[in-house]
């Protein structure tokens, strides 16, 4: 059996101050390989703090967090770096595309981390922006496009580098209807590829792309109705090829470079 691409166990986080606040107060989610999981639930029910720590963005306070089987506790700041960029890719509402630079600079900068050899970044990056429609963009500035446009350029740099997850955080929240859909068209199609896909949405129509629903409430994580009727976790040999273009860096690469040892999934 193949490990979870993304898997928490019992996992805390909760923030200091006059009151400590506990975001999660103890969740436990397991990503299997080609899985396509919708994370609802209300303002500050501790969504995007899920998905901090899913990026490797923040810390735990207690619990444990596996990517591809590996502990990520013991990492130090490099090692999680590493693996951030060459295993996770992220979509986030607002864009956080560089407007100073040009489409295919921001797409690039996805190959800051990560072992893609230098040769290959530029046509990556155009082929991912041949993906998203916007091939013959490249030398705008992001400024100058669209929302939808925009949040496409977003997604092309979060995939270039081929990571294994996807996490993505509204990333409709500022689009219209028509926009959404496009978004959702193309998230469906780099899942149907083998991409394992966790979005934080509001919207129940964005939600219903995926092939598991999760509300978080009280800080911990709940199956939803829908997901009860399309039941997930399906072996990723049910759902077609796994993705087999060699392009996806294991964590087995990154333990090389990084000298990660004895994380093992307990
Ligand atoms: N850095 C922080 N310091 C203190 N408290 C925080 C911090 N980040 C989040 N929180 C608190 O943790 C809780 C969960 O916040 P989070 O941003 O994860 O919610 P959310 O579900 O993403 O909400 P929204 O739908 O509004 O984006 C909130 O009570 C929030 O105030
Ligand atoms: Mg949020």
């Amino acid at each position: 059996m193949s490990a979870a691409v993304a898997e928490l166990r019992h996992v805390v986080r909760e923030f200091g101050g006059a009151t400590t606040v506990r975001a999660l107060a103890g969740v436990d989610l397991a990503l299997a390989p080609g899985d396509f999981c919708a994370i609802v639930g209300a303002s500050g029910a501790g969504k995007s703090t899920l998905l901090n720590v899913m990026g490797l963005l923040d810390r735990l306070t207690a619990g444990e967090y596996f990517v591809d089987g590996v502990a990520t506790s013991g990492l130090n700041d490099r090692q999680r770096s590493a693996v951030r960029g060459s295993t996770i890719g992220f979509v986030f509402q607002s864009f956080h595309l560089l407007a100073t630079r040009s489409v295919l600079d921001n797409v690039l900068m996805a190959f800051t981390y990560g072992g893609v050899p230098r040769s290959e970044r530029r046509p990556r990056a155009v082929e991912a922006l041949d993906r998203v429609g916007l091939g013959a963009r490249l030398a705008f500035s992001p400024a100058t496009l669209s929302g939808g446009e925009r949040q496409r350029v977003a997604i092309a740099r979060a995939v270039c580098a081929g990571p294994r997850l996807l996490l993505a955080d509204e990333p409709t929240g500022n689009l219209d209807r028509s926009n959404s859909e496009s978004v959702m068209e193309l998230f469906a199609e780099l899942n149907a590829d083998g991409l394992t896909i966790a979005i934080i949405t509001h919207d129940d129509e964005v939600a219903g792309r995926a092939h598991r629903r999760l509300q978080l409430r009280d800080g911990t994580l709940h199956s939803s109705a829908a997901e009860a009727a399309a039941p997930a976790f399906q072996p990723s040999s049910a759902r077609g090829p796994a993705p087999s273009d060699g392009t996806h860096a294991s964590l087995a690469d990154v333990n090389q470079v990084t000298g990660i040892r004895g994380g093992t999934r307990r």
